[in-house]
C-alpha cells in the first residue's frame, strides 16, 4: 500500500490535513520530523498523483500498520434512525433503523467524516422512488448506495481513484442494491440527473462548476460538500445560475442543496 507524506509547518498541520483528505484519504497521522511535521495517509495500491503546494512523497507501508484505524471504526449513527456499520463491527441495530454496511478498502466514504454524514443526511431529504442520482466522487459509493436503499430509480458513481470502482460494486452488492459505477471523467458523463451529489473540496467543485450545472435536471437539485461554513461562497457563486435552497453545517463543514433559479 502507498501512503501520501506531506511535510509541513506546525502552523500549517491544521489546514494541510484538509487537502489530502480530497484525494479520497480515510484517516491522517501526524508525525513530528524536527521542526517540521509529517502528514502521513495511506491512499491505496494506485495513488492519483497529488496536486499540492507543500512538498510531498509516496512510501510503501505495511498494510496491516496502515489499517490499525479499523480496530477503532463505530457505527455511525448518521440521524435518527440510519446508522453506517464499519463492514466488520458488528451491530444490533434497533427496529426501525437503515443500516448501510460499508468496507472502505482504500477509498474515502466511512461515513464518518461531517461531510458525508450531511451528505446521507441529504440523501434520505431528497430522494424520491425511482429517481436518477449521480455521485461525482463516489469514494466506498456509501452516498450512491444510501440512494439505492432510499429507492432511487438509478445511481451512477464516478471518481478519479480508481479503487473506488470495485469497492463501491462491492458496497452495493452487500447493501443488495446496483449502483454504476467508472472513472469516466464528469465531463464526458451524459444525460441529466434529479440528483446530484459532489461531496469534494471547494477548488474542484468550482473547477466541476459548468459540468455539474450541466448534468442536473431541470427540476433536480445539486447537493455539494467538502466545504468550509465559513469558507465556501467562492463556490456558489461559481455555480450561479443555481440558488440555495437548503444548508447545514456540523462540525464546520457544510451541505449546501442548490436547484435550478
Ligand atoms: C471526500 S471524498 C467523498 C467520498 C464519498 N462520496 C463520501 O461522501 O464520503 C472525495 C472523492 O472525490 C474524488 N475526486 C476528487 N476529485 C475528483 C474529480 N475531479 N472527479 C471525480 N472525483 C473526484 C476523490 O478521489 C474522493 O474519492
Amino acid at each position: 500500500m502507498q501512503a501520501l507524506v506531506v511535510t509541513v509547518s506546525p502552523a500549517e498541520v491544521e489546514v494541510a490535513s484538509d487537502a489530502p483528505w480530497g484525494l479520497g484519504v480515510v484517516a491522517v497521522e501526524e508525525r513530528v520530523a524536527g521542526d517540521l511535521v509529517e502528514l502521513w495517509t495511506s491512499l491505496g495500491d494506485e495513488p492519483v498523483q497529488p496536486e499540492l503546494p507543500w512538498p510531498w512523497r509516496f512510501e510503501t507501508v505495511d498494510e496491516t500498520v496502515a489499517d490499525t484505524w479499523r480496530e477503532f471504526a463505530e457505527p455511525i449513527e448518521v440521524e435518527a434512525g440510519l446508522v453506517v456499520r464499519p463492514a466488520w463491527v458488528s451491530f444490533e441495530a434497533p427496529a426501525g433503523t437503515t443500516v448501510l454496511h460499508i468496507e472502505p478498502g482504500a477509498t474515502f466514504g466511512m461515513g464518518d467524516h461531517p461531510t458525508t454524514v450531511l451528505c446521507l443526511r441529504a440523501v434520505r431529504r431528497l430522494v424520491q422512488p425511482g429517481c436518477t442520482v449521480l455521485d461525482v466522487g463516489c469514494g466506498s459509493g456509501v452516498l450512491a448506495v444510501a440512494a439505492m436503499v432510499f429507492g432511487a430509480g438509478s445511481a451512477v458513481g464516478v471518481d478519479i481513484a480508481p479503487a473506488a470502482v470495485p469497492v463501491t460494486l462491492a458496497n452495493a452488492a452487500a447493501n443488495g442494491v446496483d449502483v454504476m459505477v467508472s472513472t469516466t471523467d464528469l465531463a464526458d458523463v451524459a444525460g441529466e440527473f434529479i440528483v446530484v451529489l459532489a461531496n469534494i473540496l471547494a477548488p474542484t467543485l468550482v473547477a466541476l462548476a459548468a459540468d455539474l450545472r450541466r448534468v442536473l435536471a431541470p427540476s433536480g437539485r445539486l447537493v455539494i460538500s467538502g466545504i468550509l461554513a465559513d469558507a465556501h461562497q467562492h463556490v456558489l457563486d461559481a455555480l450561479a445560475p443555481l440558488v440555495v435552497e437548503h444548508t447545514e453545517e456540523l462540525d464546520g463543514w457544510v451541505a449546501v442543496t442548490l436547484r435550478q433559479p
